[in-house]
């Protein structure tokens, strides 16, 4: 494993992330962690680069036993000044930030024999490099040698002499530096002999074999799922691990798609085999909305109904099903967390940041006492994406746009009502159909129909008519952060627009929305 210290750089997951591209296990931890408390030795160490200085007071710093761990460390960034600042303190901030591409030119010292020159193995002499700094060292620590430079940048990179300790000021991690992969497998691979075993079918078996010897020969675990691909993952799996003593339960909350609920309960049942409970609770849900058009208390009501649902169905399983000769009590609750979430709670916030617990749902379940089982947490989306391949799962679920929780409540737009949601369902199936047989649904990241709370004018035949107005919306995006609209070509839109017209009563005219995020948000509520 190679342990990646956080100092809250934008760019810190990328380091784990290129690091499981090459097959190398990393993980990430917040550079204030105390290395006498880390339960395993790692092969290496990175330090990330950050948004302080080194020379402020309330900079982070690294518990200093990491130099006594006797293994390789490479500081990023941040890292190299970290590196430099413990051997000398000679940081000084620069009169000019540098931010942007820039030309790295390798200078190699020992003629191959010392592991100085390891860092930049196999690398061209010249590279382009991306560089975001506001810091420079003044002058080089002692024992260091300088193994980089650019034009502005006399220390770009430095390695110590006694130790295997490298400080690049660049960044390797991020894609604008073309060969920063390879210097990273050099560091990993090259330097520290990590090895490139982490893979997917790795994962399964370890992971298999985690959840088994963490719930015992007669644990039982009970979680919700959507059909959506985390929790149909999750679910899927601790299946494997634990057949029935794994407890899934799906919410039918009144505003999912057209024959969603029986759809997600004929893959999950017939298809994986997963024991699963459905409750149908749209009369609750759809009798609490009633009325309401606010989007934030709609979101509030659906919530904290699914959670009352979901506790009084836990409740009756767990009377069901504790307690036989084969099985004991309930005591785990599945949770599909994936590492960005992870990551988000650990990340490094600054010093005086307490550092938040993420899906805090121990207190969901009141009075149950579960503890939670989270078996996605070290992977990333598209690692769940492949779990899911390799676990089985039908290839239009594992590549399904995700779908809020509170469904079709937000996207139709004023009061939720029985009728409101047919014309939004029929309206959705139809794009997506259009979508699919257009081979589009993969591009497109994300899209809808939503239902307006207006009337328009139209003619049908010879009839005028005042109906209502479908707002279409498509999206492409990498990280739902911020997103574009998709170009679709006219006939596509003329096509999806007449069948919506002729095809669902109720709707006289069809929008495309045109917003990208940011302004607007991806939903529309
Ligand atoms: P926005 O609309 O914020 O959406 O640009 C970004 C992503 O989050 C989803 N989304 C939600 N998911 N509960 C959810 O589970 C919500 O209340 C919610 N609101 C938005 C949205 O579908 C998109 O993928």
């Amino acid at each position: 494993t190679i342990l990646v210290l956080d100092f809250g750089s934008q760019y810190s997951h990328l380091i784990t992330r290129r690091l499981r591209e090459l097959n190398i296990y990393s993980e990430m931890l917040p550079c204030t962690q105390k290395i006498a408390e880390l339960p395993w030795k790692p092969k290496g160490v990175i330090l990330s680069g950050s948004p302080f200085s080194v020379y402020e007071e309330i900079a982070p710093h690294v518990d200093p036993a990491v130099f006594e761990l006797d293994v390789p460390i490479l500081g990023i960034c941040y890292g190299l000044q970290e590196l430099a600042w413990y051997h000398g303190k000679n940081v000084l901030a620069s009169e000019k930030k540098e931010y942007g591409h820039a030309f790295l030119d390798i200078h190699r010292h020992a003629g191959g024999e010392s592991h100085i020159d390891r860092l930049f193995q196999g690398i061209a002499d010249r590279i382009q490099v991306w560089m975001s700094h506001g810091d420079k060292l003044a002058k080089l620590p002692e024992g260091f040698e300088v193994i980089a430079t650019t034009g502005s940048a006399p220390f770009a990179g430095i390695a110590y002499t006694k130790k295997p300790y490298f400080g690049i000021q660049f960044h390797p991690e991020v894609t604008h530096t073309p060969q920063g992969t390879q210097i990273l497998a050099n560091f990993a691979v090259g330097i520290c002999h990590a090895k490139q075993e982490w893979s997917m079918e790795k994962f399964v078996d370890k992971e298999i074999e985690r959840i088994r010897a963490l719930v015992g020969e007669k644990g039982q675990v009970i979680g919700a799922v959507s059909g959506g691909v985390d929790s149909t993952v999750a679910a899927k799996l601790m299946h494997e691990a634990i057949g029935n003593r794994f407890h899934a339960v799906l919410v039918d909350n009144g505003v999912m798609r057209l024959n969603e609920a029986q759809q997600v309960q004929e893959t999950l049942q017939k298809g994986l085999g997963i024991n699963l409970t459905v409750v149908d609770a749209s009369e609750k849900f759809l009798g609490r909305l009633k009325g309401v058009t606010e989007p934030e208390k709609k979101r509030k009501i659906i919530g904290n109904t699914f959670i009352e649902v979901f506790q009084d169905t836990a409740k009756e399983i767990t009377a069901a099903a504790s307690g036989s000769a084969e099985a004991g009590p309930i005591e785990w609750l599945l949770q599909g967390t994936l590492y960005p979430d992870v990551i988000e709670s650990i990340s490094f916030k600054g010093p005086s940041a307490t550092i938040k617990t993420h899906h805090n749902v121990g207190g969901l379940l009141e009075g149950m006492h579960l503890k939670l089982i989270e078996p996605l947490r070290e992977l990333f989306k598209d690692e769940v994406r492949a779990l899911g391949t390799n676990l089985g799962i039908p290839e239009e679920l594992v590549w399904r746009h995700p779908f809020p929780g509170p469904g079709l409540a937000i996207r139709v737009l004023g009061e939720v009502n029985a009728e409101q949601l047919r014309i939004a369902r029929e309206a959705d199936v139809i794009f997506i159909e259009e979508i699919r047989a257009a081979g589009l649904y993969r591009k497109i990241s994300q899209a809808f129909a939503a239902l307006l709370p207006v009337k328009a004018v139209g003619v049908m035949g010879d009839k005028r008519m005042h109906e209502q107005v479908i707002a279409l919306r498509a999206v492409e995006t990498t990280d739902f952060m911020t997103a574009d609209w998709y170009p679709f070509d006219g006939e596509f839109l003329k096509r999806v627009s007449r069948r919506i017209v002729n095809e669902v009563n109720g709707v006289c005219r069809v929008l495309y929305d045109i917003t990208s995020k940011p302004p607007g948000t991806i939903e529309m509520e």
